[in-house]
């Protein structure tokens, strides 16, 4: 199995993304690092960790606490419910004496070092304060799949913005132009794979823990997504970076420069690619342009069944 750690701001497709990976046996989670975005950083960490007691996977993984001095441009509590799980009220969760996510990131990767991928599903602030303190970890870090930005698409919190990047699109910046080895899945391509309704029919059927927790904070957000975007079925984003780091024959990429907007007034957080072919913008990941749109919802669908 492949070493990976989620970093995260649950947030629906977040939590759908960490049933996955729970359930996917070619995935060994070392940890789950809580970041700040879709809700404040508390709640964030909070949020992991419900997830993880209502899953109750076999083995758990560690738990990274986010920073509360992360700074935050917006949230999406519009879109997720002020608890960021669709106003389920779930018992909460206790938060034990948790080692900041930056901590556990550091040691994991050094544990492993060349061998984890991180998949980032949130805004960059770890990933960015981390190889700020150890800028050796950027060539330790095996491979970090991030999802954000647009490639050619519009932005989905601002017209020019995807919510990831725009949250903290300096840190967003400092982890673009690092050395580390990265694939960048963007909105546009992200947002091709959505869930219908009858996810909700099959998730009933299930007996899994997976899949009760599912069918108790689905409904709410196939509600709340239709009052608030008019979209009848959802949008997963999350879940399809950790697709990729399973199945990337699912995806096609293409090496780009890219960098990030943040002194745009309109375009800030704006994901911008050097497509120039000039060598002062040699590429910096490679960009997922396009995905297998069946492929990959059958790999979601199939790993929600056979989740415990
Ligand atoms: C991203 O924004 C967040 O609201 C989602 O969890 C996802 O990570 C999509 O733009
Ligand atoms: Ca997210």
């Amino acid at each position: 199995p492949r070493k990976v750690i989620l970093d995260m701001d649950p947030g629906v497709d977040d939590a759908i993304a960490l049933c996955v990976a729970l359930a996917e046996p070619q995935i060994e989670l070392l940890a789950v690092t809580a970041t700040g975005g879709n809700v404040a950083p508390k709640q964030a960490t909070r949020n992991v960790q419900t997830i993880i007691e209502q899953v109750d996977p076999p083995r758990w993984p560690r738990i990274g606490a986010a920073s509360a001095d992360q700074l935050l441009r917006t949230d999406a509590r519009h879109l997720m419910g002020v608890d960021g799980l669709c106003g389920v009220d779930f018992p909460v969760a206790e938060l034990h004496n948790r080692h900041p996510s930056i901590k556990v990131l550091s040691d994991e990767i050094r544990g492993a070092a060349g061998e984890v991928t991180v998949v980032a599903t949130g805004p960059l602030s770890n990933i960015a304060t981390l190889l700020k303190a150890e800028p050796d970890l950027a060539t330790e870090i095996g491979h970090l799949i991030i999802l954000g930005g647009t490639h050619s698409g519009p932005g989905n919190i601002t017209p020019a913005a995807e919510f990831n990047i725009y949250c903290d699109a300096e840190s967003a910046r400092q982890v673009f132009q690092s050395p580390v080895t990265k694939t960048l899945i963007p909105v546009d391509v992200s947002s091709e794979v959505m869930l219908e309704l009858d996810v909700l029919e099959r998730l009933k059927q299930s007996e899994s823990r997976t899949a009760r927790f599912l069918a108790k904070i689905l409904p709410n957000a196939f509600r709340m997504q239709r009052q608030v975007l008019g979209l009848e079925a959802l949008a997963v984003h999350d879940v399809v970076a950790v697709t990729a780091a399973v199945r990337p024959d699912l995806f096609t990429t293409e090496p780009l420069h890219g960098d990030v907007e943040t002194a745009g007034e309109l375009t800030h957080g704006a994901t911008v690619f050097d497509r120039r072919n000039v060598t002062s913008a040699r590429p910096n990941m490679d960009v997922a342009v396009e995905l297998q749109v069946d492929g990959v919802l059958q790999y979601i669908l199939g790993r929600l069944k056979a989740a415990p």
